[in-house]
């Protein structure tokens, strides 16, 4: 049978108690579909090795990763600890960049049965593609006159024509493979003068050789409104590394919660082991409680399974999730969730759902 070597990394805060919940369900796939994942652990990238080792990640990281199939990642930042910039730019971001992970996909769809806060959301099911590895993420710029009263600081954004239209390339395509067909640019070419309305020309340009994908743009601010408005309307939505970050928090919070999404930040070239975590972060203020949510952290499972090759796996995985959140018993569900379940609960629901099928 097929055996996937996988890089397990849970990070700090509730990365460490949904990555080994994750992880049973994943077993549990493997079991049911016939194949093994070997896992390997990694302690790097959190702010506890940080403070055995002055550095997020040792300097061999990119060697001591590559050789798997996939990463599986917790989340990084403990800003008590460390300021954020220094953790993620020494862990997560770095990966992002090392790899070339430039499509990060965050899909969003709603769960019949999970409450949600919209009256009338109608049937949500949007992909975000969030450009990974550009855009206004970035370390360049400066400081000047530090310390007086003209003090200043200036961040660059950097968009190359490559890295726009692989990004948007990835977007069409994916929009012409789904029923609605329909991609929606994030923009602000009204207000951000260069970058912008550089990324809309690219647009332009790309939407000229999918001529089946009908293509909306809107900025930014707007975007966010009309998510909350009518958030059925959107399928695939495609954003430079900002934009995508924000919106790919909004979706799963108007679906029920952060805590439900997945994503995937993915090379498509494949010379590269693509990383699978949730969209949430360490969330510190639930830490160490047994109450984080694992679905999102579940999800992001099933999206690796589905990048590995394990399409019926990661299919059974989701279908399980549907299951269990849409019965909707309070004793297996998360606060988040209404319920006054445990981060184990839930996932051990998932589990047994997954091996009664
Ligand atoms: P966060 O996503 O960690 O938390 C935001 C809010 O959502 C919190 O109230 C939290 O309790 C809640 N929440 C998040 N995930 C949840 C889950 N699974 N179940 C239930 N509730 C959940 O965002 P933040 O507070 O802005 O960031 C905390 C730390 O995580 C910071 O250091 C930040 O930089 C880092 N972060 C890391 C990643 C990553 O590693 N991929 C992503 C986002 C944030
Ligand atoms: C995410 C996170 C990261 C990002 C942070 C922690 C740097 O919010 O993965 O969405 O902005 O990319
Ligand atoms: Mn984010």
């Amino acid at each position: 049978s097929k055996q996937y070597r996988v890089a397990v990394i849970p990070g700090d805060g509730i990365g460490r108690e949904v990555v080994p919940a994750a992880l049973r369900v994943l077993a549990a796939a493997a079991k049911r579909f016939s194949f093994a994942l070997a896992t390997s652990d990694f302690d790097f990238a959190s702010c506890d090795y940080y403070d055995k080792h002055g550095s997020m990640m040792p300097a061999d990281w990119e060697k001591q990763l590559r050789p798997f199939d996939a990463i599986f990642f917790g989340a990084v930042g403990d800003p008590r600890r460390m300021p954020d910039h220094v953790s993620l730019w020494g862990s997560l971001l770095q990966m992002r960049r090392t790899f070339d992970l430039y499509c990060n996909l965050r899909g969003t769809r709603l769960i019949p049965g999970v409450p949600c806060p919209l009256r009338d959301p109608g049937k949500i099911d949007m992909v975000i593609v969030r450009e990974n590895t550009e855009g206004e993420y970035t370390e360049m710029g400066g400081k000047l006159f530090h310390d007086t009263d003209r003090e200043m600081v200036v961040q660059e954004t950097v968009m190359t024509r490559q890295g726009v239209d692989r990004i948007l390339e990835y977007a069409f395509t994916l929009a012409a493979s789904r029923p609605a067909k329909h991609l929606t640019s994030a923009t602000k070419s009204n207000g951000i003068a260069l970058t912008m309305p550089y990324w809309d020309s690219r647009v332009a340009a790309m939407s000229a050789r999918f001529p089946d994908v009908r293509v909306d743009s809107m900025h930014i601010d707007a975007l966010c409104a009309a998510f909350v408005s009518r958030p059925a309307s959107f399928d695939v939505v495609v954003g430079s590394n900002l934009f995508g970050d924000i919106l790919s928090d909004l979706a799963p919070a108007l679906t029920g919660s952060l805590g439900l999404a997945a994503s995937g930040n993915i090379d498509p070239t494949r010379r590269s082991p693509s990383v699978f975590e949730a969209v949430h972060g360490s969330a510190l203020d639930i830490a160490g409680k047994n109450v984080a949510n694992p679905v999102g952290q579940i999800e992001a499972g099933a999206l690796m399974l589905r990048h590995l090759g394990e399409e019926a796996a990661a299919d059974a995985i989701s279908k399980a999730v549907d299951a269990v959140l849409g019965r909707g018993d309070a004793a297996e569900l998360t606060r988040d969730l209404g319920g006054k379940g445990s981060t184990t609960s839930l996932a051990e629901a998932v589990e047994k759902e997954l091996l009664s099928a």
